[in-house]
């Protein structure tokens, strides 16, 4: 480049190159050079530069993470992954059981810190969330209410995607993730019941156990695990208690993981009313590839 292009090029963008005390330098855009005289910019103070550097910061640490992690292919992939043409609101059946289920776990962490999983105080524990820890009662009725709303959104997301056909080939497997989630989501409901230990709570867990023992061959097995003792009891409490907080809700994040993971791999079933577009061009059948167009043919191409 020679002095005239670098002029040319600082003109472009409505800069000037002037000389200021012996040294070559171009003013900001739309600024005179005579301006620079009784105007001169002025330079930044050290708490504007905290400022700037405080607003780039989180950007900063994302771009610190993204280097480390190379997560934003995964999260670019998730977030504009194309749909197929019809998706409607059916599909949000699936976002909406996950964000039930955000809801139950967070507002089950709050529960937990006053609930205590004893026989004896399990009753007035409950009491007391509701009667005297603030906005108490509303986390325990988001937290009840929520785990009908679980249940009810996750048998309406299965209805979608067994009515859209969306448990054939290749979504078999994410099909029986999704049966797996739906007895963790009913074992949920069903120990989270026994937990207020009140008369109601203590003797639908009995009926519930009892159902459970006349399934076949492992049914008694399963009744006699779930009761932890010959009666329903102290017991029968801490192992709900267990199932209810650790190991269901352990298992339910990671097949969501699994599930969520195949839906982004594999993509969404069309509705199955769409029907697949029509090629634009008649192609000749030698030009096809078992019905792909094969050698780097197109349409265009025939002679
Ligand atoms: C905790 C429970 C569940 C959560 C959080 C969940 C979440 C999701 C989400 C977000 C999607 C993608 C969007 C959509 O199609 O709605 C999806 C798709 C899917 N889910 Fe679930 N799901 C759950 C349970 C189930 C159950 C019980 C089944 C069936 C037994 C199931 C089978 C499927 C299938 C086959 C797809 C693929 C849909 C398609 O390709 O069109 N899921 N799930």
């Amino acid at each position: 480049m020679n002095a005239q292009e670098i002029l040319a090029e600082v003109e472009k963008f409505g800069a000037t190159l002037l000389v200021l005390d012996g040294k070559l330098k171009a003013t900001p855009p739309g600024v005179l050079p005579s301006d620079l005289k009784t105007a001169p910019p002025q330079r930044q103070t050290d708490v504007q530069k905290l400022g700037e550097k405080a607003t780039e910061a989180p950007a900063d640490v994302l771009a610190w993470v993204d280097q480390r992690t190379a997560a934003s292919g995964f999260l670019t992939g998730m977030l504009y992954r194309k749909v197929p043409k019809g998706t409607n609101w059916f599909y949000t059946l699936g976002s909406a059981t996950l964000f039930a289920f955000i809801s139950q776990a967070v507002t089950g962490v709050f529960l937990a810190m006053f609930y205590t999983p004893s026989a004896t105080q399990a009753y007035s524990s409950i009491a007391h969330i509701n009667n005297e820890v603030p906005l108490g009662q509303l986390v325990h009725g988001m937290h009840k209410w929520g785990s009908s709303l679980m249940v009810i959104l996750v048998f309406l997301h299965m209805g979608r995607t067994f009515f859209f056909g969306a448990y054939k080939y290749p979504r078999e497997l994410n099909w029986v993730i999704g049966v797996v989630l739906l007895i963790l989501t009913m074992t949920m409901a069903f120990t989270g019941y026994l937990l207020p230990f009140d008369q109601r709570s203590f003797w639908a867990s009995v009926v519930g156990i009892n159902i459970n023992g006349t399934g076949p061959v492992v049914g008694p097995y399963l009744s006699d695990f779930l009761r932890a003792g010959p009666e329903l009891g102290a017991t029968t409490l801490s192992r709900f208690y267990a199932i209810h907080m650790l190991l269901v809700p352990g298992a339910i994040i990671a097949l969501i993981g699994a599930h969520i993971y195949l839906v982004v791999k594999l993509g969404t079933t069309a509705p199955p009313w769409m029907k697949a577009d029509k090629p634009k061009v008649a192609v000749q059948v030698s030009q096809l590839d078992a019905g792909v167009e094969g050698n780097g043919a197109t349409p265009g191409d025939q002679a």
